[in-house]
């Protein structure tokens, strides 16, 4: 029976998908956080935890599910780049420095599976970046870059490199290369890792903070360190970075040859342009990839990976069958090297990225320079990857040399010389801080001296012992914690603005509820003490006709303790949707508290105490007016909903009607959200933009019969539903209610 064509890679064959590691969940500190479980995360983490350092890794799916779990795995020192280019373009001591790096990658990476034994078909083999006519002037010139800086190249041709794979005619070759199954690789490392290495899967770093002390926040918890490693790719947008960088789509296949593999055990490329390049799997089947397309350009995957079978038709004898088809993105640079190295604008963040289709000795590279530079122990060769490289050797190359051919991409600045203001937060931090503390040392001092002042001095405490202390100051206390509630509500309320300027104010705001927790149950707890349990339980210590007021001081006690437990358990999976509209009900205690106080506290009423209440009152509904205004306002133009926690209702013009053909997607953007819209049989759809497994472009994948395609890896999406009907996604697209008015396509945001 004919086997199934599969449509990922066979490294998903042999360590099928499925969660692993928990997701985060709670508050967790370490050394170090790392973002993506990739090869370069897991790497990087690795190279870490080994010092034994404490290390957080966070992977937004599962690991080894992003671009490395669909990678060909060919193990080559050799760049990506040619070698010729970049000797041209930096110089060949800039080349030299490379192929060391590259070398002691390779090296740590063959050592590492036969120290750990891990068992993950690592075969070692030579390289050949081959040409299938003679004398191909391109591979010589490569040959000669790549030989003056490695003798371990040697040139190969006639019946040695026929001997190798029939179809070649002449090869630059490298020993000591090797293939393996990444993600064998990857999890064989891992069920071997240190106790101070946390793996947490399905736990997406949402909210990062790198202002002091690093802070991530995923849906399920938050984690502290002391720095982060963004792994991840393309970094988050926060972190953008200040040069280009280009992504590619390429294809790859495997092709099961059941008479036997037809050409040695050993990794090839080619030169031309578009490339392909092939290994074995195992005895019978091979991968062969290439076909790559630049990002922008319309493709269809079908016709890649026909023209990959093309090339297996015409360069292979045999009969074959294809068992995976696949697709990936890869991400390169202005040079075709990565960029590892610290961010330009924020110190304790280092990244890596733009590893083209170098991923995997690059990547094992990019964990150890990471790792380096975390951890204060400088990797000679990080310099090759930093954002400024190549700046003196290429001053000095340029009057003799040519232009780099590839100069489509190029670098905006010389990021490392530019000079960063501080950021406004951190310049307006300690103002901020020195304000609240004025704020909270005047209202504390208003309070205890109208306090004492209505009891003439201190002078009433005079010989009193603990109990009939307790009796006497518990009123003072009920102060302190009304106080400390009406600034809860102030800072609560205008935390969209605060975190604008005070970048801490969210934490102080947490500390601060804890406080005022801890004054409303003193309070209750010092009448006790201070009447005896009798008294208390009898409600004697106020008159008959204040008694309500008591019974409304235990409410507010318990509605206090639900609303401040709901935010500091927030991340709790049942409270995650629920704590904001449970912390909403501090209005509602902010305002019972007002009543109950100014009916039992000490004097309110007729001293000046009565001015506070009225401040208090004041600004806590002015507060309220302006903060329900601004939430308006921002569901108006569409911004900031998250921060003001309410639901768009707005549509929006994305497009006109005539701008969208029947079934082909149209790109949109509107009030910061990227859009897909799809037209079918008359009707209008719109999903976000971004595919939920590694964020593709869904508007530039193909559409057929109402089930929209990722143009990276090809998970299938219902557009009206936004179901996942094929992965790797496995989580659905967000879809928009869109409405046509006149020529315009509107969607609600
Ligand atoms: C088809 C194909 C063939 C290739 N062939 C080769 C080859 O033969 N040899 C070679 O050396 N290289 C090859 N490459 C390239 C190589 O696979 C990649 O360069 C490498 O895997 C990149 O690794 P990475 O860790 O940077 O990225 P990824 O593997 O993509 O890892 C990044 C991870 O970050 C996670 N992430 C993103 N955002 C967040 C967030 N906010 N919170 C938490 N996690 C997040 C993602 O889910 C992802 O798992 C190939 C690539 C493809 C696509
Ligand atoms: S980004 Fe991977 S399938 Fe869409």
């Amino acid at each position: 029976m004919a086997k199934q064509l599969k449509n990922s890679s066979p490294w998903f064959d042999s360590v099928p998908q499925k969660v692993r590691f928990p997701a985060l969940f709670g508050e967790q500190a370490a050394d170090f956080a790392v973002i993506g479980g990739g090869i370069v995360g897991v790497m990087a983490a690795w190279r870490m935890a080994e010092q034994g350092f404490s290390v957080i890794l966070l992977e937004k799916g599962t690991i080894a599910g992003g671009e490395t779990g669909f990678t060909t795995a060919l193990l080559t020192r050799i760049p990506d780049t040619s070698s010729a280019i970049l000797s041209k373009k930096y110089g060949s001591a800039f080349v030299q420095e490379l192929f060391v790096a590259t070398r002691e990658a390779s090296g740590y990476l063959h050592s590492l599976v036969k120290r750990r034994k891990i068992k993950c078909d690592f075969s070692e083999c030579s390289s050949y970046c081959c040409s299938y006519a003679p004398e191909n002037p391109k591979l010589k010139m490569e040959w000669a870059a790549v030989h003056s800086v490695d003798k371990n190249a040697h040139f190969v041709q006639g019946k040695e490199a026929r001997a190798a794979c029939p179809a070649v005619a002449e090869a630059m070759c490298v020993e000591g290369e090797a293939r393996f199954d990444v993600r064998k690789f990857i999890f064989g490392l891992l069920e071997k890792k240190p106790s101070c290495l946390r793996v947490f899967e399905n736990s997406e770093a949402k909210e990062i903070s790198v202002s002091g002390k690093v802070e991530i926040r995923t849906a399920g918890g938050i984690v502290r360190a002391k720095k982060i490693i963004l792994a991840t790719g393309v970094p988050p947008r926060q972190f953008e970075l200040p040069v280009s960088l280009e992504t590619n789509v390429t294809f790859a296949l495997v092709a099961n040859y059941p008479k036997g593999a037809p050409f040695s055990d050993n990794i090839f490329w080619d030169t031309a342009d578009p490339y392909f390049y092939f290994r074995r799997l195992d005895s019978h089947r091979i991968i062969l990839g290439g076909m790559d397309v630049r990002e922008g350009e319309k493709f269809s995957a079908n016709e890649q990976h026909e023209k990959l079978r093309e090339f297996l038709n015409e360069k292979f004898s045999g009969k074959y069958t294809v068992e995976n088809e696949w697709s990936g993105r890869i991400v390169c640079t202005h040079d075709g090297l990565p960029y590892i190295a610290q961010h330009p604008k924020y110190p304790n963040v280092l990244v890596a990225t733009g590893l083209g289709g170098n991923g995997m000795v690059m990547g094992a590279m990019a964990g150890g320079i990471l790792a380096g530079l975390a951890t204060g122990k400088q990797n000679p060769h990080a310099k090759l990857f930093s954002f400024s490289r190549g700046a003196q050797t290429e001053q000095q190359a340029k009057p003799k040399q040519q232009p780099m051919q590839n100069t489509r991409i190029q670098t905006k600045q010389n990021v490392q010389n530019k000079h960063e203001p501080p950021a406004p937060a951190a310049k307006n931090a300690h103002a901020i801080l020195l304000a609240f503390a004025l704020v909270y040392l005047s209202v504390f001092a208003l309070t205890t001296y109208t306090f004492f002042s209505a009891h003439g001095g201190v002078s009433f405490l005079i010989g009193a012992n603990f109990a009939t202390a307790s009796a006497l100051l518990f009123p003072l206390v009920g102060l302190y914690a009304f106080s400390l509630l009406w600034a809860q509500i102030m800072i609560g309320s205008n935390l969209d603005l605060l975190r604008k300027v005070f970048p801490l104010a969210e934490k102080f705001h947490r500390a601060e509820g804890i406080a005022a927790l801890l004054f409303a149950l003193i309070h209750p707890s010092m009448i006790l003490i201070g009447v005896g349990l009798s008294n208390f339980l009898a409600l004697n210590f106020v008159p008959p006709s204040l008694v309500t007021f008591v019974w409304l001081g235990f409410f507010q006690l318990l509605l206090l303790i639900c609303t401040a437990g709901s935010a500091l358990l927030m991340q709790h999976p049942f409270l995650r949707t629920r704590w904001r509209i449970i912390h909403y009900a501090n209005y509602l205690l902010f305002a019972s508290v007002w009543i109950h106080s100014w009916f039992l506290g000490s004097n309110v009423q007729s001293s000046s105490l009565k001015y506070l209440w009225a401040a208090f009152a004041l600004s806590v509904i002015v507060s309220l007016a302006l903060r329900i205004a601004r939430a308006r306002k921002a569901v108006g133009s569409g911004i900031n909903k998250e921060v003001v926690g309410m639901k768009g209702t707005k549509y929006v013009k994305v497009a006109l009607v005539k701008d969208i053909g029947e079934g082909s997607p149209f790109c949109a953007s509107a009030n910061g959200t990227n859009l897909a819209i799809f037209k079918l049989n008359g009707k209008f759809y719109a999903t976000e933009n971004a595919c939920p497994h590694a964020g593709g472009p869904l508007c530039s994948g193909p559409l057929n019969a109402g089930v929209v395609e990722c143009p990276w890896h090809g998970s299938k999406f219902d557009v009206a539903s936004g179901k996942v009907l094929a992965g790797p996604a496995t989580t659905p697209v967000k879809t928009f209610p869109v409405r046509i008015s006149g020529e315009n396509v509107e969607v609600m945001l």
